[in-house]
């Protein structure tokens, strides 16, 4: 099968240096992809900014804003790949961008965003899988997002939980389906929960 795997935060800058982000490390979105090309898959890993090096087989490209990885992840699937969609993607960027550093006194004190495009919604693939970051009602939440997205499969994870989020090496997920049907599983390295995902899409081919 084929792989494009999206993975870490996304910068969107106000001005030359300053910009909203989020704590993801592409951990998760890192160890997806070296599991899919472990196993012999062909696979592309579309990177936010992350300090991680590219695993073993795996054609990385980097960028840096929601609009640069919806590009990329376009010019990087075909009719049959598999979308995995693991990256924090920033909701919102800023209306306005300065190409040079802002003096304080220049920067508004309201700054207004615009809505980034959601990647994983307009994207199509053979098989789309995406990720749920959630604080509550988990479960419920994560299937709505799965058929609003018109995904096969939703990984959901309650952050809130010691040894699930953005830095841990660990995670405690539920694969969630379409129609609600959720299979939880225990917690497990970001690697296993990997591992058993590419497992899972690899049954359905
Ligand atoms: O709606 P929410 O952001 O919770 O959805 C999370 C899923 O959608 C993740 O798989 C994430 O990678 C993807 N996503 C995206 N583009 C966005 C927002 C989210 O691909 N703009």
């Amino acid at each position: 099968m084929r792989f494009v795997v999206t993975a870490g935060p996304t910068r969107e800058y106000l001005d030359a240096v300053r910009f909203l982000s989020n704590p993801s490390t592409g951990k998760m979105g890192f160890a997806v992809a070296a599991a899919a090309a472990g196993r012999g898959h062909e696979t592309v890993l579309i990177a936010g900014p992350v300090n991680l090096p590219t695993p073993k087989g795996v054609k990385r490209i980097d960028v840096v804003s929601a609009r640069d990885m919806l590009k990329a992840v376009h010019a990087s699937l075909t009719g049959d790949s598999v979308l995995v969609a693991t990256a924090a993607v920033a909701d919102f960027r800023p209306k306005v961008c300065s190409k040079r550093k802002l003096h304080k006194a220049e920067i508004a004190r309201q700054i207004e965003l615009v809505p980034n495009p959601d990647i994983l919604k307009t994207a199509n693939a053979r098989f789309k899988v995406g990720f749920a970051a959630e604080t509550d009602a988990v479960e419920a939440s994560a299937a709505a997002k799965c058929r609003a997205k018109g995904l096969r499969l939703i990984v959901a994870n309650d952050v809130t939980r010691p040894g699930a989020g953005f830095a841990a090496d660990t995670n405690i997920a539920s694969f969630v389906s379409p129609d609600g049907t959720t299979e939880k599983l225990p917690l497990m390295t970001k690697r296993r929960l990997a591992a058993k995902l590419v497992e899972r899409i690899e049954s359905w081919s």
